[in-house]
């Protein structure tokens, strides 16, 4: 997690949250927008699910090691919800108020595309999960990644070097194809809150890609901000 200074804008900040499979550029775009938004002097803050605060992060151990996979689908959904609401209650929340822009690497479309879609978790315990977790909190940004699964896959293993593959990483390459498509279904439901930004092409002209997409939604009147 991490915090860039500059000045406050007036109001609540923005909540954006970046999805997408594995290997997708995930952190690398949040990173560059992050760059982009505080040079635009607006204070942002960077984290990401599950983990974002000392007590989610516990959680994050707990499932990326796969301990939570043991328990089953519903209670290791049970997990991601339970760091989600501290997450959100210690960090995301107290932040917006304070008008910082908060850019979140993943968050509750994860879980409809993993847990959900890919885990046959019956929507009606995600839903009345989330509204525990996250109430009326909606993000006012989501951005999709979308790559090819083989190149996704390919990237998160050079990223890993010899590590272990985690919970998810070992999975097959079937529950990565669908999770694509999880992810292209939310983007289609959603068009008001997501945008599906293809991400195979180098990290600029991907984050050129975001920043429009960022700019024509939440910058209204971009002469007001930056120019793109
Ligand atoms: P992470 O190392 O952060 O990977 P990535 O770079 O792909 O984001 O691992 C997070 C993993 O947890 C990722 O495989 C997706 C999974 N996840 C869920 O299954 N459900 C959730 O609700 C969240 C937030 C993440």
């Amino acid at each position: 997690m991490s915090e860039t200074t500059g000045q406050r804008p007036s109001g609540r900040g923005r909540f954006i949250t970046f999805e997408g499979g594995e290997g997708t550029g995930k952190s690398t775009q949040i990173k560059k927008l992050a760059d982009r938004l505080g040079a635009a002097r607006l204070r942002t803050l960077v984290t990401r699910e599950p983990g974002g605060s000392p007590g989610a992060e516990i959680m994050r151990h707990l499932v990326l090691s796969g301990m939570g996979k043991l328990l089953g689908p519903d209670a290791e959904t049970l997990l991601f919800a339970a760091a989600r609401d501290d997450h959100v209650r210690t960090v995301i929340e107290p932040a917006l108020k304070q008008g910082v822009w908060v850019l979140c690497d993943r968050f509750a479309d994860s879980t409809r595309a993993y847990q959900g879609s890919l885990g046959s978790v019956p929507a009606g315990l995600i839903n009345a999960m989330q509204r525990v977790t996250i109430g009326d909190l909606k993000p006012d940004l989501t951005i999709i990644l979308d790559l090819p699964v083989e190149i996704g896959l390919a990237r998160a293993a050079a990223r890993r070097g010899s590590g272990t593959p985690d919970r998810f990483e070992g999975e097959k390459l079937a529950f990565h194809q669908g999770l694509c498509e999880a992810y292209r279904k939310i983007a289609a439901d959603e068009p008001a809150r997501c945008v599906l930004i293809d991400a195979n092409s180098d990290p600029d002209t991907v984050a050129g890609r975001v920043w429009i997409a960022l700019r024509d939604r939440l910058l209204p009147t971009p002469a007001s901000v930056v120019s793109a």
